[in-house]
């Protein structure tokens, strides 16, 4: 199976600017895109005499009009589950999905395909524009022609309307309605992600955090690990440095949720289990920020305090108005998810607890993310082999031995995520594990193949295959390290092979 680009690429999109150009055009259609949503939200709560949206229009018309004019047009097209700026992919980041989702979603609902800024706009113009766009009848066909010709009316001549082009393979509307797993996933992913963030600048303000989202959420997460795994698995290689305590609790929570599978627990224990997990470090929110971010090493006191964060964990969830929604066995799993077996770890006890078991199986899935994920820019991160490494010299003082098999049974020999050399001198990025444990050395994997310093071609392989002679095809000779071949495996994920 291929994914290359130019499949879901219309013929004259193959042209793309180079290098630095490339993602500085990027960096402005992501923030074209921000301001876009801002202001089709607005416009569904505000008239358009408002005076806070007339600022809004004002901030996104220089977006759009730098853009303009260093382009000389703006051209927004959607093709498929794409959008294309000036016939460069826009690609988004973690912080940017919701905008793209709402815009794409806004948009293919009112059958519009694309819009064309042939010249600056002034602030008549871009308000007319989104309210004319906002106000269109979903689903109908005419309605391009119908926005054309009412800008008209309104002597707007410099913005152009396209309806949306239904490609090859995809049935109108399916991608709206009947979205896969894939889809899913992602929007499972990015939406728990600002929620947690939801949840601790509501700690942290002293209002009451909403914990029944996270529960709806959790339970999302749960049916999806139980579908597929693999493609919540791949979300985890989404590291971002800014918003590490959100990615990090959900990560947390799918590696968790892994585990609790194979352990064969209920879809009830399973939810309980995932929301312990994107709490587990909620405590944090009670400590400075300025301390958390610290580049160097802690004193003392700074120390003590991180060393607080799951007693305060448990104080949070004890003053939830909610508390109905929580039970002893999440409140113990935050509590004691640095405990050690063999008492190294806090809070300091006076008495021998036996660590619960929501503890322990977050404790690996917490060593593990917070491994292979970069803390600063300057030091490179644990590849996933190594991690798993560390942790198993360490699993008899730090982790539960049984817990920490089946986790590896999770990831793979070859962790999910894993950039790996092949026999072939190919080059590959470990998919999804192979669910035979005989076969733990043979995943899935997607070839990366290079075409000058540009991934070109992306292949999905499967390591079990065997040529005519019964040979394998393909094995893993060594994991490569991603830092030093400056490859994006997150963006493999974000794509479905
Ligand atoms: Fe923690
Ligand atoms: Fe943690």
């Amino acid at each position: 199976m291929e994914i290359t680009e130019s499949a879901v690429q219309p013929q004259q999109a193959t042209r793309r600017p180079s290098g630095a150009v490339a993602s500085d055009l990027s960096k402005l259609g992501n923030s074209l895109v921000t301001k876009l949503h801002v202001l089709m939200k607005i416009s569904q709560i505000y008239d358009s005499k408002n005076v806070a949206l007339l600022q809004f229009i004002q901030e996104s018309l220089q977006t759009i009009n730098s853009l303009i004019r260093r382009e000389g047009s703006l051209a927004l097209k959607i093709v498929k589950d794409d959008l294309f700026l000036n016939e460069q992919r826009l690609r988004y980041s973690v912080e940017g999905f919701t905008s793209f989702k709402y815009l794409l979603t806004q948009l293919k609902k009112r059958l519009i395909g694309g819009v064309v800024f042939r010249e600056p706009v002034d602030e008549r113009s871009l308000r007319e524009f989104i309210y004319s766009l906002m106000s269109l009848e979903e689903g109908r066909e005419e309605n391009a022609s119908v926005f054309a010709e009412h800008l008209g009316n309104l002597s707007i001549l410099s913005i152009e309307v396209n309806p949306l082009e239904v490609f090859e393979g995809e049935e109108e509307g399916l991608s709206l309605h009947k979205e896969d797993h894939h889809e899913v996933a992602k929007k499972v992913f990015f939406e728990t992600i600002g929620t947690i963030e939801e949840v601790i600048t509501h700690i942290k303000g002293k209002q009451h955090a909403d914990v029944r989202k996270l529960k709806r959420l959790a339970q999302k997460a749960v049916h999806l690990v139980t579908e597929d795994e693999s493609i919540l698995l791949g979300m985890t290689t989404i590291k971002n440095y800014d918003e590490y305590t959100f990615n990090h609790s959900v990560n947390v929570s799918i590696y968790s949720l892994a585990i609790g599978r194979r352990l064969g627990f209920s879809r009830k224990t399973l939810t309980e289990l995932g929301v312990t997990a994107l709490l587990h470090d909620v405590g944090k929110a009670k400590i400075p920020k300025a301390i958390l971010n610290k580049p160097g090493l802690f004193d003392e006191d700074e120390w003590g305090l991180m060393k607080r964060h799951p007693l305060l964990g448990v104080e949070v969830l004890l003053n939830l108005k909610q508390l109905g929604e929580v039970n002893p066995r999440i409140v113990i799993g935050i509590f004691d998810h640095h405990l050690r077996k063999d008492f190294t770890g806090y809070p300091r006890l006076f008495r021998k607890k036996e660590v619960s078991l929501f503890g322990r199986i977050i404790q690996i899935a917490d060593s593990y993310d917070a491994m292979t994920t970069a803390k600063n820019y300057k030091k490179a991160p644990y590849t996933p082999e190594q991690a798993l490494a560390v942790m198993m010299r360490e699993r008899e003082a730090h982790f539960d031995p049984i817990l920490l098999k089946i986790f590896i049974g999770v990831v793979g020999i070859f962790p999910i995520g894993s950039l790996v050399l092949l026999n072939t001198r190919e080059m590959g990025i470990v998919y999804k594990a192979n669910p035979d444990p005989k076969c733990l050395d043979r995943p899935q994997v997607i070839i990366v193949e290079r075409d000058g310093k540009r991934e070109a071609k992306k292949e999905l392989v499967d390591l079990t295959e065997t040529n005519g002679g019964g040979q394998f095809k393909r094995n893993i000779v060594k994991t490569l390290d991603p830092n030093k071949y400056h490859i994006d495996i997150a963006k493999y994920f974000l794509q479905k092979p």
